[in-house]
């Protein structure tokens, strides 16, 4: 209580709230949000975020693809809070900065719940949007080139806008992400919020979800197992696969630097699927065969990011090639398959 305090009591000190308040942990200036970040790339988000001591890092996930086991490291960590919520819900935290990563990117898993995907686009977004609107925080969305749909410009520039089929079984995913940009933008324009956009190309790497569906991770497991390859047809459709440290650099190159986006990040070599599905034959097992199935409705036939706008606002460029990066994410799916290299 304050010193001459009405009641006389001039000699009691304020209570300490915790020993740990002086510690090195609670010399933190920014306090970070991360919903989603149980996911793939949210847990590697985390890492980065973690290494810097000024960091304090709360995710907030409802483990709907995401996993305790991608941040283990990290649970029970001073610096670090793990709350298991879905962002269709409100939270209120005192954060300075959100990164809302926190929706299925997989469409098997997108689909698996339409309904709940576009809520999650949208009342998640609306909530995050009220929380940073609330407490001042600047807030970043993972937006995806998915808003570009099949895309009539090839490749893809951040001023296209986009061919998206608004009733096909994709647009839950597709349309909620161009729904939560608007949203975005038009807090931004409303209330000032300092909001900032990714659209976010293919990416790969170690802690994909094993048989998620998406092309990298099934042709891993595929190879690792001894399975044919399945490439969808006409395997001429083309992608573009940026590592995962290279997305996560562009997230926080994005998040600190000063403009809004929209911006690509993503890896600008492109591949067809038969190609990949060759690479990853030649690195993992040469035995495998390759067989061309059933591809699923609305499959765009081609995507590449231009890159020119994360060269020149943020100085970033990814640096790890596919030849690179695949046998580090062979080398995780082996430890989690049990499979060891022949
Ligand atoms: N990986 C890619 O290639 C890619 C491409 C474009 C965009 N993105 C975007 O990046 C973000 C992360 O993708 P990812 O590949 O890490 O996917 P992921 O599925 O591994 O991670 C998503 C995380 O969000 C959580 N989540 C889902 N719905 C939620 C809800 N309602 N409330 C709280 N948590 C919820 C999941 O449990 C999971 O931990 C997503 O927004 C995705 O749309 C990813």
């Amino acid at each position: 209580m304050a010193s001459g305090s009405s009641n006389g009591d001039t000699q009691k000190k304020a209570p300490t709230p915790s020993p740990l308040r002086n510690s090195k942990y609670f010399q933190s200036n920014m306090r970070i949000l991360i919903t989603g970040g149980a996911g793939f790339i949210g847990s590697h988000l985390v890492d980065r975020l973690m290494e810097n001591e000024k960091n304090e890092v709360i995710v907030a996930d409802n483990y709907f693809t995401g996993s305790k086991d991608n941040l283990k490291k990290w649970i029970g960590h001073p610096r670090f809070e793990l709350i298991r919520h879905d962002v269709t819900e409100t939270l209120l935290v005192e954060v300075d900065q959100i990164y809302h990563l926190a929706c299925p990117a997989s469409p098997i898993f997108y689909k698996h719940n339409p309904v709940k995907t576009i809520k999650t686009n949208v009342i998640g977004t609306l909530n995050m949007l009220g929380l940073a609107k609330r407490v001042g925080a600047r807030i970043l969305l993972t937006s995806t080139s998915e808003v570009y749909g099949d895309p009539l410009v090839h490749p893809q520039t951040e001023d296209y806008w986009g061919n998206v089929n608004p009733i096909g079984v994709r647009s839950c995913y597709d349309e909620g992400k161009r729904v939560a940009e608007t949203l975005m933008f038009d807090y931004h324009r409303q209330h000032g919020i300092e909001i900032r956009v990714a659209r976010i190309f293919n990416t790969y790497g170690p802690r994909m979800n094993i048989d998620d569906g998406r092309v990298v991770s099934n042709f891993i497991a595929q190879a690792l197992r001894g399975e044919p390859l399945t490439v969808q047809l006409p395997g001429t459709q083309t992608r573009s696969f940026c590592y995962v440290s290279d997305m996560v650099d562009g997230l926080i190159r994005l998040m600190e630097g000063d403009n809004t986006g929209p911006i690509n990040i993503g890896n600008p070599g492109e591949f067809t699927m038969m190609e990949l599905a060759e690479t990853v034959k030649e690195l993992i097992d040469q035995d495998v065969t390759i067989k061309v199935v059933e591809n699923t409705p609305d499959d765009p036939r081609q995507r590449k990011p231009v890159i020119t706008k994360a060269k020149e606002l943020l100085g970033w460029e990814p640096k790890v090639s596919l030849r690179e990066g695949l046998p580090l994410m062979e080398e995780d799916f082996r430890q989690r398959l049990g499979i060891s290299k022949k």
